[in-house]
């Protein structure tokens, strides 16, 4: 199986439009920033599945030879899985719209009523191609396959992680709206466990991570009060339901516990210290033998 970062910010991305801390402004000085999270995997290096679609899945596209058309219409996209229903992994969706087949989306039943009901993308899609919504079930793998039903060779398994209902859907009722992701290669058993959201690492992560090939966690924050500190009138990483990658049980002491090959940090926020190259925070995690994500990262599992 290949895995192709395509986006290894959490929301706002590097830098965010309107954030002037240390990392975003160094990120504008060197005209280097990150794209919002989002990650490509295929077993057959022809046929594509997306992993969460971000608000940057223009540009991610459009960088990388593997996910351009093949012809002069049509993509080698054939579906997207949605851990959640945040905006940073499905506001993407929206600029697929100009498929001219219907886009298979696998998501919890839970986040495919937000994406019809609290953000209505896919309301707003049927006027276009549309989407063919298709339900993960809790802790059973299923075969992931293109809109005629093929198969696209990688079996999926969603695990629920606990975390709220997103901020614009605070009164829904309750559901799973986060899963972690076991993705198998069919033919060659590589396996990728992908977990952009996760407030601990419990037994639900060490389940999805058990023998796994490649790791991609939750590397959103460093510390718990991270948002706040820079600035921002914001919960916590614990109240976003996110396990900050330093203190006490955090991300840098369990994850490499784990024993998984290799662990790579996603979905990392602006504000967090192991961006920055010379870090002590950055030094820290790379000598836990964890790797911090970036864009356009490739592993061969
Ligand atoms: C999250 O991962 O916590 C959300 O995407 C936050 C957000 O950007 O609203
Ligand atoms: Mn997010
Ligand atoms: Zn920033």
């Amino acid at each position: 199986m290949r895995v192709i970062i395509l986006g290894s910010a959490a929301g706002g991305g590097l830098p965010q439009w309107n954030c002037g801390c240390g990392n975003c402004q160094d990120a504008r000085a060197h005209g280097r920033g990150r794209t919002q999270s989002s990650v490509a995997v295929s077993a057959d290096g022809e046929r594509w599945v997306l992993l969460n679609a971000s608000p940057d899945l223009r540009t991610q596209l459009a960088a990388r030879r593997e996910l351009r058309p093949r012809g002069p219409r049509g993509t080698p996209i054939g579906a997207v899985v949605c851990t959640d229903g945040e905006i940073d992994h499905t506001l993407g969706l929206l600029l697929l719209r100009e498929a001219s087949a219907q886009l298979p989306v696998y998501a919890p039943t839970a986040v495919i009523g937000l994406l019809d009901r609290e953000w209505p993308v896919f309301r707003v899609l049927s006027a276009y191609a549309g989407v063919a919504p298709r339900a993960l079930p809790d802790a059973q793998p299923i075969a992931l396959a293109d809109l005629s039903g093929v198969s696209l060779g990688i079996a999926c398994t969603a695990v629920p992680v606990a975390r709220r209902a997103p901020r614009y859907a605070r009164s829904a009722p309750a559901g799973t709206f986060d899963v972690g992701l076991r993705l198998v290669d069919q033919r060659t058993g590589g396996t990728l466990s992908y977990i952009p959201t996760a407030g601990a690492v419990d037994e639900t992560v060490r389940t999805l991570a058990s023998g796994a090939d490649l790791l991609c966690f939750d590397g959103t924050f460093w510390s718990d009060g991270e948002l706040r500190a820079a600035g921002a009138d914001a919960p916590t990483a614990v109240e976003m339901g996110h396990l900050p990658v330093g203190g006490p049980g955090g991300g840098l002491e369990a994850l490499p516990r784990l024993g998984v090959k290799r662990t790579v940090l996603i979905h990392i926020n602006n504000t967090n210290p192991i961006l920055c190259r010379t870090s002590a925070e950055r030094a820290r995690v790379e000598a836990a033998g964890l790797i911090v994500g970036d864009d356009g990262m490739e592993f061969e599992l």
